[in-house]
């Protein structure tokens, strides 16, 4: 019995092992800036803007700010998969390129994924607590994009 544990072990040891050789690329844009950034774009306050980027920017955006589990397989495939699938649904870098309607979609989407709690994602907030929103802030934050919709209405 010990005997098939130890080698059960050694199995999973060799096999975390070998899953770190994969890893895919970073999502790290060294040096570009972003003028068609949303930041950009709208002027908006600094508390908002803070807001934003602590919560929002790590999936939705070209930089992502990787803390050093994010290194670690199997989590390096996660983090690069949702960060893929997030950006091809809104990168905030890119606010400019949108067409007016698309912008407009997306700022009444943003605001319902805050309301309902399902932006950041928890699985995120989990580990980063910093980026979890607490009612004050949404209220900030869905304030604000009240106030940006109305030049759509
Ligand atoms: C941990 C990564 C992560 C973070 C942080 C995150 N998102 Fe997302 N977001 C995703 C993923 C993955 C999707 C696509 C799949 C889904 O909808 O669950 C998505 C989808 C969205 C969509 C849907 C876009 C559409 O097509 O309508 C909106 C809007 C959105 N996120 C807004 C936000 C906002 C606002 C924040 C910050 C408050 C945020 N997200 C933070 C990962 C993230």
């Amino acid at each position: 019995m010990k005997q098939i544990l130890k080698r059960i072990l050694v199995f999973v040891l060799f096999l975390f092992i070998a899953i770190q050789m994969y890893q895919p690329a970073f999502n790290i844009d060294k040096g570009k800036a972003a003028t068609k950034d949303f930041i950009r774009v709208y002027k908006m306050p600094a508390e908002v803007q803070t807001l934003f980027r602590n919560s929002c920017y790590d999936c939705h955006s070209n930089n992502t700010d990787y803390v050093w589990y994010d290194y670690i397989q199997p989590v390096r495939s996660v983090v690069e998969s949702h960060i893929k699938e997030a950006k091809n649904d809104l990168n905030f870098n890119e606010w400019e390129t949108y067409s007016n309607r698309k912008q407009e979609r997306l700022l009444n989407s943003i605001k319902e994924q805050i309301v309902n709690r399902q932006m950041p994602l928890s699985s995120y907030t989990l580990m980063h607590r910093k980026a979890k929103l607490s009612d004050d802030e949404i209220k900030t934050m869905t304030e604000w994009l009240k106030e940006q919709s109305k030049v759509y209405e």
